[in-house]
This record gives structure tokens, C-alpha cells and sequence, in this order.
């Protein structure tokens, strides 16, 4: 296991990512909330995070002391780099240091961290985002690379195993960076490749069946690729103590309640309870218009339903939830202060307390290209666990300005031909999420001899790592024109199509 302590960059999280692709389990904690961790993950190393503080600063976040008790090697990146520097007697300086982006590494002597990676004397690229810099080192550590802005870009107290970079290998544009991070964790810290996704099913089912026992489980079923997994997972551990319950709530893709209800019932044999509540949430959406109360009337709707049917399924003791790890990771908070809600979430997982059960959540552990992995693992088709995201609120969120069955209908129709168009095109795994958008505005066209005046409907695809920002898609125009005519041709209502090339920010992904 290895330990990685957050100072609150905004890519700690890579450094987890790099770590498990590197086959061995890690975890992310704050710097200011440790815990027991040390006591109860009993890392066999240590990586510092970076982080957007100065060291010069009074508040500056430091090394837990019980850190280097451990007596574990430890890995500082940039801000970890430098507060390592402080806490072991070196020098920091602030100010006029800013370097940011692209910087080769010029490498002055061997080191067990890029082993078989580097060689001395040559140069690598790296990337680098820092506003400090150690102008001192600690005692017992040499210099092992340097760079024109970080003299001290690589250094090392070997004996002590102690390593730090001034620049950032968990991304990408340092090219050789998780081969760094590989070997601190195998050649370095001792780990083995154990953290596989076929072990990882073995002890999740294990844990299941303890943690449950014989008592009931009942799972919100979106059709999404984590709600899907713990379903399966937890089928695989318990059998039918477990019962699905499916809201459908008419403003899915095409096909997609029948898809989940064949998989779920008929391939995997799961107990499934599909409600059909298209018209309760049609009969409240009808007439809104404001984006948040929508969000509101579906989110509530949701609970209701989803609690009425548990209660007809009757003693339950456990609700799943598909939650993972970036969920579960506590973020390092430095102000305190409240964020702004740009949008209020729904989710399966939003379900209140007040149902009074208690919590499995077997996925709390992974990341997404986890979760998917061990889908694969499972049996899952590929079609279901490679799936773009799709958001709770559904198609509601996809029709600005008021959503009813008819358009509905319209949408869905039209987004499947866009789906259909990116697949066959081998576009679907390069794009982050596709869709289209029925717009509330009617335009005029001319079709054979007539005129006609019908919607417009606004296509959308971004690429994106986390969903958190995004690009929007560049297609060639041929698709582009070649997807609108089928779109009008085939879908009755909708007379033109457009193309929206905004990115994240400004715009979000979704257009409420
Ligand atoms: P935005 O539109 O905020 O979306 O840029 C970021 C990602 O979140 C998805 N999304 C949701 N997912 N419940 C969800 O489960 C929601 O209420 C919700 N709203 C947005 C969106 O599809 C994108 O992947």
C-alpha cells in the first residue's frame, strides 16, 4: 500500500491514477487529516502531493512528523518537494522562481527512482508548474538533476530513501513520468503487482457477504456503468437477497429501459423492479421551464418513487450505492468558504438518510476506468461499461425551456441517429460524451415544395478527462453535414441542426 498525502494540487489524483496502474493500491488523504491511516494502511511508502501554498507563507501546510517515524521511503512532488526541503533543514525561497509548463531535465548522476529510465548525462522532458524553488538541500541528499529554472529539479537521500522532484511526473506531458512512479512503488517501496481487478472482485465479494450477511440489499438501477457494476457485484456475492429497483422515468436514450431490463432480469437474472413512471414525471415537468427546478421535481420524483417501491419490496436493511473514490476523497480545504451550485445534482446515490438504511457501497475504493475494468471483469458488455456518461435528470436537461412526451420522442429520435453516425464512424471511444439537444425554437425551412417551420436541434460532443472541463469535439464537416441531413430527413419535427463549439469553461456540458 502507499500513502499519498494531498496538499491540495489540483492532480493529486493522478498521482493515485499512476500508482494503481502501476498494479498497487494507494489512497489519497489531507495533509491536515490523516487520521489513523498511518496506523491502519501501514503504507510501505509515502508520496507528497503538490499544492497550490507557498512554504514561505506562515500557514504553510508541513509534513506530519509521524510521517518520517514511519521510517518508509518518501517521495516529495514539487510543493511535497519543498516542504520536504523545510521540514528536513533546507531552504525555500518564494517570489520570482514562476516556472510553468515544458522544461527538459538535465540528469547528473544515478538514482534508483529513474533506474532503467534515465541515464546521466541526457536530457528528458518534464513539466513543471511552480511559483517557489529550493535553493538549499537537506542534509544526506545530492542532486541528481537539474533544470534551467529548479537547480534542484531531482534530488535524493538514497540511504535514507528519500526522493523529490520539483517538476510533476503524474501527467502526461512528462512522457517517462509513471515509469517514476512505477519504479518508487515496485523498486523502491518493495510493492508487488497486486492490485488487480479480478483480485479486486474476490475481495469485494468477500467483504460483501460479511458486511451483509443475510440480510435484504436494495440497489437504484439507472443503466448507468456504476450503478450496473455494484448491481452485478453484489448479485455475485449475495444472489437474490439483493433486488434492483428501476425508475424509470421517460427520459432515457433510446431503448435503454429495455436494454437494462433484458440485461438485468434476463442475462444476469437479478430480481429488477422496472417502474414505469413516464407519466408521474411528465405530468410535474409539464410547464417548467427553470433549468434548477426541473433538476428538483425530477430529483424528488426520483425518491419518491424509488422509496414507495422499496417499501413494496419490504424489508431491506441495506441500500447499494455505486459511489467511488473521488466522491469518497476529502478535498484539502484551505478557505473554508462555500462554493457556488452551478447545478444541483441527481443521482441513484442521492437517496436521504431518512430511509433509514444502512450503506453498501462496493465501488467507494475505485476510480471510473476501475469501475469499468471490473465491469469488463464481470461479463459486462462492452456496449454497457464503455458508455458515454448520462446524467440523472436525463433528456429533461436536454430540452431547454420545457420538456413533454412529444418532444421527448423528438429528441431521443434524433440523438440516436447521432449516436449511430458517431459509432459508425469509429468516433464513440475518442469523445467524451455525445448528444443532441432539442431547442425551444422554431425555424423556417423549405422541403421538396413546401415550407415548413419546426425545431432546431443543437448537437454537442466534448472531450474531457474528468468532466470537470472539456473541449468540444472537433469533427470533420462531411460527418458533420451528413449527420444533420439524416437527422431531418428521418426525424419528423426537427427542420435544422446546428453545432455547438463551446468548451467547459465557459459553457458546461450539458446545456442546463
Ligand atoms: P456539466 O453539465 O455540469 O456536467 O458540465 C458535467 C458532467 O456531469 C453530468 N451531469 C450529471 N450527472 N446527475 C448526474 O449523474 C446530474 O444531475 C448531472 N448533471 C450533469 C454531465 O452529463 C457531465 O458528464
Amino acid at each position: 500500500n502507499i500513502l499519498i498525502v494531498d496538499f491540495g494540487s489540483q492532480v493529486t489524483q493522478l498521482i493515485a491514477r499512476r500508482v494503481r496502474e502501476a498494479g498497487v493500491y494507494c489512497e489519497v488523504h489531507p495533509f491536515n487529516n490523516l487520521g489513523d491511516k498511518l496506523e491502519t494502511l501501514k503504507p510501505k511508502g509515502v508520496i507528497l502531493s503538490g499544492g497550490p501554498a507557498s512554504v514561505t507563507d506562515d500557514m504553510a501546510p508541513e509534513i506530519h512528523p509521524d510521517i518520517w517515524a514511519l521510517d518508509v521511503p518518501v517521495f516529495g512532488i514539487c510543493y511535497g518537494q519543498q516542504a520536504m526541503c523545510m521540514s528536513l533543514g533546507g531552504k525555500v525561497e518564494g517570489g520570482d522562481h514562476r516556472e510553468f509548463g515544458r522544461a527538459d531535465v538535465e540528469i547528473t548522476a544515478p538514482c534508483p527512482l529513474f533506474e532503467g529510465v534515465w541515464e546521466v548525462g541526457q536530457k528528458y522532458p518534464v513539466w513543471m508548474s511552480h511559483g517557489d524553488r529550493v535553493v538549499d538541500i537537506p542534509e544526506g541528499f545530492v542532486v541528481k538533476g537539474k533544470s534551467p529554472g529548479a537547480p534542484f529539479a531531482l534530488i535524493a537521500d538514497e540511504a535514507k530513501k528519500r526522493f523529490a522532484v520539483q517538476f510533476h511526473p503524474e501527467v502526461v506531458h512528462t512522457p517517462d513520468g509513471a515509469k517514476l512512479i512505477s519504479n518508487f512503488v515496485h523498486k523502491i517501496c518493495g510493492c508487488d503487482n497486486s492490485w488487480t481487478m479480478a483480485a479486486y472482485r474476490e475481495m469485494a465479494i468477500e467483504r460483501i457477504r460479511e458486511e451483509v450477511g443475510d440480510a435484504k440489499v436494495i440497489c437504484g438501477l439507472s443503466g448507468g456503468v456504476d450503478s450496473s457494476v455494484a448491481a452485478v457485484l453484489i448479485h455475485e456475492a449475495i444472489g437474490d437477497q439483493l433486488t434492483c429497483i428501476f425508475v424509470d422515468h421517460g427520459l432515457l436514450r433510446m431503448n435503454e429501459a429495455e436494454e437494462v431490463v433484458t440485461l438485468f432480469r434476463d442475462h444476469y437474472n437479478i430480481p429488477l423492479v422496472h417502474v414505469d413512471a413516464e407519466d408521474t414525471f411528465m405530468g410535474e415537468l409539464d410547464g417548467k421551464s427553470d433549468p434548477e427546478e426541473k433538476r428538483k421535481i425530477i430529483g424528488r420524483l426520483f425518491i419518491e418513487t424509488f422509496e414507495e417501491e422499496a417499501k413494496k419490496v419490504g424489508g431491506a436493511e441495506f441500500l447499494a450505492q455505486g459511489t467511488l473514490y473521488p466522491d469518497v476523497i476529502e478535498s484539502v480545504s484551505f478557505t473554508g468558504g462555500p462554493s457556488v451550485t452551478i447545478k444541483s445534482h441527481h443521482n441513484v446515490g442521492g437517496l436521504p438518510e431518512k430511509m433509514n438504511l444502512k450503506l453498501v457501497e462496493p465501488l467507494r475504493e475505485l476510480f471510473k476506468d476501475e469501475v469499468r475494468e471490473l465491469g469488463r471483469e464481470l461479463g459486462l458488455p462492452d456496449s454497457f461499461v464503455g458508455r458515454h456518461p448520462f446524467p440523472g435528470p436525463g433528456l429533461a436537461i436536454r430540452c431547454p425551456g420545457g420538456i413533454n412526451k412529444e418532444k421527448a420522442d423528438i429528441l431521443r429520435k434524433a440523438d440516436a441517429i447521432y449516436l449511430d453516425e458517431i459509432r459508425k464512424s469509429g468516433q464513440y471511444d475518442k469523445i467524451w460524451q455525445a448528444f443532441a439537444v432539442l431547442l425551444p425554437v422554431q425555424t423556417v425551412g423549405v422541403m421538396g415544395d413546401g415550407r415548413t417551420y419546426e425545431f432546431v436541434c443543437a448537437l454537442r460532443a466534448v472531450t474531457s478527462v474528468d468532466g470537470m472541463t472539456a473541449d468540444f469535439y472537433h469533427y470533420d464537416m462531411e460527418f458533420l453535414g451528413r449527420t444533420a441531413t439524416r437527422i431531418i430527413n428521418e426525424v419528423k419535427g426537427i427542420n435544422r441542426v446546428v453545432y455547438d463549439v463551446t468548451s467547459k469553461p465557459p459553457g458546461t456540458i450539458e446545456w442546463e
